[in-house]
């Protein structure tokens, strides 16, 4: 059986470390590159603890590439994120994206380039099954109940807004319909911004508070009834580790951009 290539950029993170983990122990795939600014030189084995997993580490996408991977995984910031995805695309690689904060705008260029290139790019917004489960369970809801909000708590310092788990599930909802106001945002008494961001069609709060890990509700009003669909994500990275081996087997059958892990899983 052939292995597939895997370079992960931001494989010394938090995320991308439990990944690393992963792929390592995977029969499938091989690590054959990892990207971060301060560990460049090393290997994995000895910044990430693993022995025997002594994939080389680079400061730059231009350098890993040259290990000529299968599949890249974006895991870093959105700063640079982009950079990395289009890199890997041009370089002949498909592409995981799990890294959130880029923008619509960012996705169409993407989508793009992934079609001229004839590869694939896997966004996931997150890659655990719960919060697969819950984009799902809303999708459906979004059919029935048209006025829904969406609340997204992180720790204070997450800097991006919405989070990628939010952003995506209002681009999903978006494909449904637009959430009804049933007062414009124009004719509201008080500051516009009280009524958080408009998001592709979905009002978005967003809570940056210590004490918060990531989770996320989904609310839907009726007269008389509300149904509250609730994602509560725990300390560790382990939830985000088995969605993305699956992103990375399914990858390469794709061409374009395609958001959500439900797009490569059978419902
Ligand atoms: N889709 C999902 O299910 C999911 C799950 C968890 C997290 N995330 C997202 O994944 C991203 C990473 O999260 P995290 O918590 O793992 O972050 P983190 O612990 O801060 O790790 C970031 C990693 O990226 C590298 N990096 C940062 N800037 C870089 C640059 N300019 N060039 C090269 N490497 C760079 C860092 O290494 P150096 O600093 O040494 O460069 C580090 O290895 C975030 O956007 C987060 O929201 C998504």
């Amino acid at each position: 059986m052939k292995r597939s290539k895997v370079c992960i950029a931001g494989a010394t993170g938090w995320a991308g470390s439990a990944l690393a983990r992963g792929v390592f122990n995977s029969d499938d795939m091989e690590l054959v590159a990892a990207i971060s600014r301060s560990q460049a030189g090393k290997t994995l084995e000895r910044v990430i603890g693993v022995d025997g997993l002594d994939a080389p580490i680079f400061a730059t996408v231009e350098e890993a590439l040259k290990t000529s991977p299968d599949v890249l995984v974006e895991y870093t910031n959105p700063d640079v994120a982009k950079h990395h995805v289009v890199a890997a695309l041009r370089g002949g690689a498909h592409v995981v994206v799990g890294t959130s904060g880029l923008s619509n705008e960012d996705y169409d260029e993407i989508a793009r380039i992934a079609q001229e290139v004839n590869r694939g790019v896997l966004a996931v917004g997150n890659f655990a099954l719960t919060v697969v489960l819950l984009q799902k369970f809303a999708e459906m809801a979004a059919r029935y109940i048209p006025h829904w909000e969406i609340i997204d708590y992180a720790h204070a310092d997450k800097k991006d807004v919405p989070s990628g788990t939010a952003r995506e599930l209002a681009n999903r909802l978006s494909r449904v319909q637009e959430s009804k106001l049933e007062v414009p945002l124009d004719q509201i008494d008080g500051p516009v911004e009280a009524r958080g961001a408009r998001l592709q069609g979905t009002q978005v709060h967003s809570v940056r508070l210590p004490g918060y890990n990531i989770s996320l509700d989904a609310i839907f009003g009726m007269p008389g009834q509300k149904l509250i669909l609730r994602h509560e994500a725990g300390s560790s990275a382990e939830p985000y580790v088995d969605g993305a081996l699956l992103a990375i087997r399914e990858v390469g059958k794709l061409v374009g951009l395609h958001r959500g892990l439900d797009s490569v899983m059978e419902f």
